[in-house]
């Protein structure tokens, strides 16, 4: 974008009047003198073409380079991002080299491209002190035999100087336009890349979900087309409205991806997911989004203020909504605590707050919504046990016609669901009440009782 902006800049400072000096110059010397001014006509042409030469080698030249500027500003931003984790790890060293590394391949093909701008300078100035000279010497010969005036030859070099220097800005431009077309080039590349999830489907953009019933009907799915083992291996699951479901299962099971699929934020290959009996396919993305509200499992706080945060699930949410909110997500006790309250500045990422804290904010965040379908990814990994109760007892008591989508590596936290989904290698195993469940499925009684074992070995 620099690289554009810096083009543009330019071209505005001289486009006027940069093409009116190199024409007028011209016709003036001709007027003055029309065998003197064939010595523009000779040096124009050889100008052009180095011009021309130099474009051809410097523009693949500049993509490259742009490609490697590209390198570097993703290892500074991962160093950047993940800087406690480089500390905890001593990685610093390692960090370095591969910062050195980039911005070394970064710094040859610089000085690859930038030599032919270098190049163009000497050239042109060689050319435009050969003309000058060429004029004083063909000049000076008519002088000295009295066939032209001291101050024509003045004026013509005058004019002279103009040319060239029109010119030499016309070179400047077109390779300051070289390089910003290899920018634009990249820029297009972005701007261009297909959006495979889309509204082409949704016949009807206005349909909105109205109760919150889900459906798998047959749902295989997997990340990449060469994959040979599906994530999702025909998944079928019917999940009433309203009700309060938790999902169990080792990792890697394929419980984040299966609730990815609800609010498209990956489509399945085969099979349908249905809310209300519709396919999420034939909803715009808009209405769907509005209505189904994640919690993901790695969440994300923005820099600003608690308040400012949480009106990213609702703008126009009034202060009585966010304590409501907040209240059923048991933040209000420590946002209670800070001076500032809601007013707390929050930096970059939410890093001032504790993970719990953090979690507790994004489910209130997601609350704020008042969707339809509300999806918990493990969002009460890092609160504590009793928290976690209150939390579920609040959404049962304020959230009743809400279909809630819990999932959690503690059975405790989906003991009392209306039903539990358990899942293993991607298929679903069984799905049930805690009770039922226990009597008659293995998986989840391993799960159960390790769970247990653990409690007690504490
Ligand atoms: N973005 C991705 N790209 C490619 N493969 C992925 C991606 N996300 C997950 N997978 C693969 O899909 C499988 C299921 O992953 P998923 O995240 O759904 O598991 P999970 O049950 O949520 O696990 P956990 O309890 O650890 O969160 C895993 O084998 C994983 O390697
Ligand atoms: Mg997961």
């Amino acid at each position: 974008m620099t690289q554009i902006q810096n083009f543009c800049q330019t071209l505005l400072r001289g486009c006027f009047r940069s093409p009116v000096m190199l024409v007028g110059g011209i016709c003036m010397s001709f007027a003055l003198n029309p065998r003197l001014a064939l010595v523009i006509c000779i040096v124009v042409p050889i100008l052009a073409l180095a011009i021309a030469v130099t474009i051809r080698i410097a523009s693949p030249r500049y993509t490259v380079m742009q490609n490697k500027l590209d390198s570097l500003n993703n290892e500074i931003n991962e160093t950047i991002t993940n800087e406690r984790v480089i500390k905890s790890f001593v990685r610093e060293e390692h960090e370095k080299q591969k910062f050195a590394k980039v911005n070394d391949a970064l710094m040859d093909k610089s000085i690859s491209a930038l030599k032919m701008m270098i190049l163009m300078q000497p050239i042109s100035a060689l050319a435009i002190n050969i003309t000058t000279l060429a004029v004083v010497w063909i000049a000076g010969r008519s002088i000295m035999i009295g066939g032209m005036q001291i101050g024509t030859l003045t004026a013509f070099i005058t004019y002279l100087s103009q040319i060239l220097t029109a010119l030499n800005f016309v070179a400047n431009i077109i390779l300051q336009g070289t390089r910003a077309a290899a920018s634009d080039r990249r820029i297009t590349e972005v701007l261009n890349a297909k959006v495979d999830l889309n509204d082409d489907r949704a016949a009807c953009r206005d349909r909105t979900i109205e109760r919150g019933e889900i459906e798998f009907c047959d749902v295989s799915f997997r990340y990449f087309k060469h994959n040979t083992e599906p994530v999702l291996d025909h998944v079928r699951l019917h999940l009433p409205a309203g009700a309060f479901v938790g999902i169990v299962g080792s990792t890697g099971s394929g419980k984040t991806t299966l609730i990815s699929l609800i609010p498209r934020l990956y489509d399945a290959d085969g099979g349908q997911v249905r809310i209300d009996g519709v396919d999420v396919r034939d909803y715009s993305l808009h209405h769907l989004r509005e209505q189904v509200s994640v919690v993901l499992q790695k969440n994300t706080l923005f820099s600003g203020t608690i308040a400012e945060n949480l009106r990213w699930g609702n703008e126009n949410a009034s202060d009585q909504e966010l304590a409501w909110a907040c209240k059923v997500a048991h933040a209000e006790e420590f946002i209670r605590t800070f001076p500032d309250g809601y007013e707390t500045e929050l930096e970059q990422g939410g890093t001032n707050l504790s993970g719990g804290q953090r979690q507790r904010l994004c489910i209130a965040r997601a609350l704020l919504k008042r969707p339809k379908i509300l999806i918990l990814d493990d969002s009460t990994s890092a609160v504590d046990t009793a928290t976690d109760a209150g939390i579920r007892k609040a959404f049962r008591e304020e959230l009743q016609g809400m279909t809630k989508l819990i999932i959690a590596q503690r059975i405790n936290s989906v003991m009392d669901a209306d039903r539990i989904v358990v899942m293993d290698g991607g298929k679903i195993v069984d799905v049930g009440r805690h009770q039922e469940l226990m009597a008659r499925c293995v998986p989840y009684q391993e799960i159960y009782y390790s769970q247990k074992e653990e409690a007690q070995d504490e």
